[in-house]
């Protein structure tokens, strides 16, 4: 018991940041090295009058290539025909808009755009993104100079930005993108806020492509991660250890492509939706000044936000997986069962199908709260429990477009108060989870009877996303392994 207390209450990253996953936006997936200071404060202003900032979204994250080598005295510059006004600038024109500013190195000698890297640099570049008032730093792997290929090597690489950025003193978010490389999943946690388990991703569902070479998700000696992996493939990559997230260190699957075009308004909503659950990072990826309605209603769903945002930060885990299922011209087809226990005691589920036909997918109870007690012991399973689809009060295409073609403020904000939409600006998630805001919680389809099952029918490549409440509104506490000694 004591032991547990101790692991429980010390942190190796000292930082405090990041309880929930952040959330906000990151030039790359749409727009890669087309960066400017423009760029970053009109979607800003984007961010803010989509209401997109009010339902959580606060880092606007620049990428690569926006440097311009190093001063006589070894400090990073600035491009300055991308960024006239330096990037002190920047951070200052976000912090009063209620925004934070996330900026890009690679622990290489080189980012992977062939701009000036970090490595052997880490103390005063950590300063100037103090200097500079950023609030998140996103730490690539290009040329490396080979250190790496165990899991010390890596480790010490990204742990010398660590101490440097805890140095300066500054509070910055640290998210570190090896790629999934030399296990950072049992490290990563030790000494960053987010660590990617995978190569980048792309804007396909389910579409396997060579240049995601890890092609067995299960082989953790993983080399070359690539890039062009699937949301199907990151999914099965984060399986085996989507539990390591906690509160402040969180698995990273990659900003989101939501909106960029590839993939179906369903396929969107289950990408989004089981980012969400698995409580990694929310980035959104497009370029937002050319979003569409369908686009902004799939990103500003607060009951799905909720899920990540919730202050138990406990990540579902996937608990079927079923490949007997129709497979499509690539040879991909499967289902899936994920859930994960939140804070007020209701428990999450996703039915996912991947395959290639519209299928019924179900789950005993008995399977939702493995976690609790195999066989069947688990208290939960000897309840009846209220399904909530977080889907379904989605904002409607209209109003969605009101919003985006409204004239001026006094329009847009007449359309939310129209329709009464979450602001978490003025009611944190913590709070609102915590005095059972409908809008957190979706809307009722039925239910679940003691020792039962859950079943829907499922279309071809979509998600229901169901919210598990006990019909007793009596909680039995979750268990939580490691937290039920807090
Ligand atoms: C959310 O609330 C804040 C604080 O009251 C307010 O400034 C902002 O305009 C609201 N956002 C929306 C989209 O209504």
């Amino acid at each position: 018991m004591l032991f547990l207390l101790f692991l429980t209450s010390v942190e190796a990253l000292h930082n405090g940041l990041s309880r929930t996953p952040a959330m906000g936006w990151n030039n790359w997936n749409s727009l890669y090295c087309d960066v400017s200071e423009s760029l970053l404060l009109d979607t800003s202003q984007i961010l803010i009058d989509s209401g997109l900032r009010d339902v959580g979204y606060q880092y606007v994250v620049l990428d690569d290539c926006w440097s311009d080598g190093r001063d006589e005295a070894g400090r990073w510059r600035a491009d300055a025909d991308k960024f006239p006004h330096g990037m002190k600038y920047i951070s200052d024109s976000l912090h009063a808009r209620g925004l934070l500013y996330g900026m890009y190195s690679s622990a290489g000698e080189l980012t992977c755009g062939r701009y000036a890297g970090s490595l052997d640099h880490e103390k005063e570049d950590a300063q100037s993104l103090a200097d500079w008032g950023v609030d998140y730093f996103k730490y690539d792997n290009c040329y490396n100079l080979g250190r790496m290929g165990t899991a010390k090597l890596s480790f010490d690489r990204y742990n010398t930005m660590a101490q440097a950025l805890l140095d300066t003193g500054r509070e910055i978010v640290y998210s570190i993108c090896n790629w999934g490389e030399d296990y950072v999943h049992s490290w990563g946690m030790s000494i960053a806020n987010s660590w990617r388990i995978s190569g980048d991703i792309y804007d396909s569902f389910a579409r396997p492509d060579p240049i995601c070479s890890c092609t067995d998700e299960r082989d953790p000696h993983c080399i070359a991660p690539g890039s062009a992996c699937s949301v199907l493939f990151i999914l099965n990559r984060v399986a085996a250890y989507s539990d390591r997230g906690r509160p402040g260190a969180w698995n990273d699957l990659d900003m989101l492509e939501v909106g960029q075009g590839g993939m179906t308004d369903e396929e969107y909503k289950a990408h989004f939706s089981m980012w969400a659950m698995v409580k990694s990072p929310l980035l959104l990826g497009h370029d937002l000044r050319t979003m569409t309605a369908k686009t902004l209603s799939i990103i500003n769903n607060p009951a799905i936000i909720a899920l990540n945002q919730d202050p138990l930060g406990s990540p579902a885990i996937r608990i079927a997986r079923n490949e007997s299922v129709p497979k499509d011209g690539f040879g991909v087809g499967e289902t899936h069962v994920w859930s994960g226990t939140l804070a007020n005691g209701d428990q999450v589920v996703a039915l996912l199908n991947a395959a290639d036909a519209d299928l019924p997918i179900s789950i005993s109870l008995e399977e939702i709260f493995v976690r609790a007690g195999p066989g069947g012991r688990a208290a939960q399973t000897k309840q009846e429990w209220l399904v909530y689809d977080l889907w379904a009060n989605r904002m409607s295409e209209t109003h969605a477009h009101a919003i985006l073609d409204a004239a001026d403020d006094a329009a847009r904000e007449a359309v939310f108060r129209s329709v009464n939409w979450y602001n978490a600006t003025e009611l944190p998630y913590v709070q609102g989870l915590k005095a059972g805001d409908t809008r957190l919680l979706g809307e009722k389809i039925g239910s679940v009877l003691a020792g039962g099952k859950l079943e829907a029918l499922v279309a071809r490549h979509s998600a229901k996303i169901f919210r598990l409440r006990p019909a007793s509104g009596e909680v039995v506490k979750p268990y939580i392994l490691g937290k039920d000694e807090l």
